[in-house]
């Protein structure tokens, strides 16, 4: 197993900077999944670590060993890619063997590695098939079986389940949660799907850019985002957002929106803050709110109900107040239709509040003081 560290890594293919000074520990064993919308150097940044892509500044150590000039062969590292190309000619067996064939591992130890990686993914009896007598789910789990027969050091994954249906993809994705608890090696994750990164990451770095917006557990980055990217980025439905500003004495602030008659008094959680802010852009989580019976002045918002989706024992409104929208998960009741005004009581210790702008910073999130102590 190892520990992987990027140190200021810089990727430009000319005039496009793909990675902008990327810097992340990964230490033994851990899991860490990269994620953030498309284009922003994830796959730059894996294919470096990788080997398949020159490093333009910066270096990549693996276990202490600068691997920047290591041809990829010699990484000790095995990566599973969203087109995971199988022979089609070889079987499973012998997809599985290839790589350990072409280093001359003796006949008895390839089988053995073998046997044990199709027993730990339950493809024990499709060794003998051929790709195409495969289904997608399974042809997944032979080029799984193709990294863990070569006992790598890591394991790389570029989007490995994007070629799944979604249900597919949800019992694969447990499935690869359960296998890295069993080998315990390091694996770096690739992923666009939020959803993905949060349920499989030890450590989940969201990424936008080609920069770092932020790292920490699935809980810190959902419950403390760093800034409004970050905060739209992970969770759905995204989180709202509400440009206003903070008025008051600085005893009990109030948040007072721009144009949407949004008004919230704000809760103990952000007492620390003492005074009032010209632009502010409140951010809402929808799972933050709940259907209330009557208005509640300073602790409820007044909205028209724009469309229903039930999700079963939940339902998404998607609201406006004002000239703004947004959209609360609540429990699902009956009789709730377009066109109905509701109030919507907001858990007020759950408020973000960020600097204006698509990456304004976090200005006073209550739940941080929370998520620290
Ligand atoms: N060979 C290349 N030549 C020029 N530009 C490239 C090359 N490969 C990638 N890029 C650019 O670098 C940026 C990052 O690409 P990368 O493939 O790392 O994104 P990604 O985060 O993996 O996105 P996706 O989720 O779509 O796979 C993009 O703007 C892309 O157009
Ligand atoms: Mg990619």
């Amino acid at each position: 197993m190892a520990t992987v560290t990027l140190s200021n890594v810089r990727k430009s293919y000319g005039s496009v900077e793909a990675v902008r000074g990327i810097s992340l520990d990964i230490a033994d064993g851990e899991f860490v999944v990269l994620v953030g919308p498309s284009g922003c150097g994830k796959s730059t940044t894996l294919r470096m670590i990788a080997g398949l892509e020159e490093i333009t500044q910066g270096t990549i150590t693996i276990d202490d060993r600068v691997v920047n000039s290591i041809h990829p062969k010699d990484r000790d590292i095995a990566m599973v890619f969203q087109n995971y190309a199988l022979y089609p000619h070889m079987s499973v067996q012998q997809n599985m063997a290839f790589a350990l064939k072409l280093r001359k591992t003796p006949r008895a130890e390839i089988d053995r590695r073998v046997n044990i990686a199709a027993a730990l993914l339950g493809i024990e009896s499709l060794l003998k098939r051929k790709p195409r007598q495969l289904s997608g789910g399974q042809r997944q789990r032979v080029a799984l079986g193709r990294a863990i027969v070569r006992e790598p050091k890591a394991f790389l994954f570029d989007e490995p389940l994007s070629n799944l249906d979604a249900k597919l993809r949800v019992t694969t994705r447990a499935e690869l949660k359960a296998l890295h608890q069993r080998l315990g090696t390091t694996t770096i994750y690739v992923t666009h799907d939020q959803e993905e990164a949060m349920t499989l990451g030890d450590r989940i770095v969201v990424m936008a850019d080609g920069v770092i917006q932020q790292q920490g557990t699935p809980f810190e980055v959902y419950h403390a985002p760093i800034n409004r990217f970050v905060a739209s980025f992970i969770g759905t439905p995204p989180m709202n957002f509400v440009e206003g500003r903070l008025a008051g004495d600085g005893q009990r602030l109030r948040f007072v929106a721009a144009d949407s008659g949004v008004e919230l008094l704000l809760d103990d959680a952000h007492a620390a803050q003492p005074a009032p802010i010209e632009r502010v852009v409140l951010g809402l989580r929808p799972q933050a709110m709940a259907l209330a019976p009557n208005p509640d002045p300073g602790k409820t918002i007044a909205a028209e109900v724009v469309v229903v989706e039930l999700l079963g024992d939940q339902m998404d409104l998607v609201c406006t107040a004002g000239s703004t929208t947004i959209v609360a998960r609540v429990r699902a009741e009956p009789g709730i239709a377009p066109g109905q005004r509701i109030n919507l009581a907001v858990e007020r210790d759950r408020l973000c509040f960020f600097e204006p702008g698509p990456f304004g910073a976090s200005l006073l999130a209550g739940v941080r003081a929370t998520v620290e102590a």
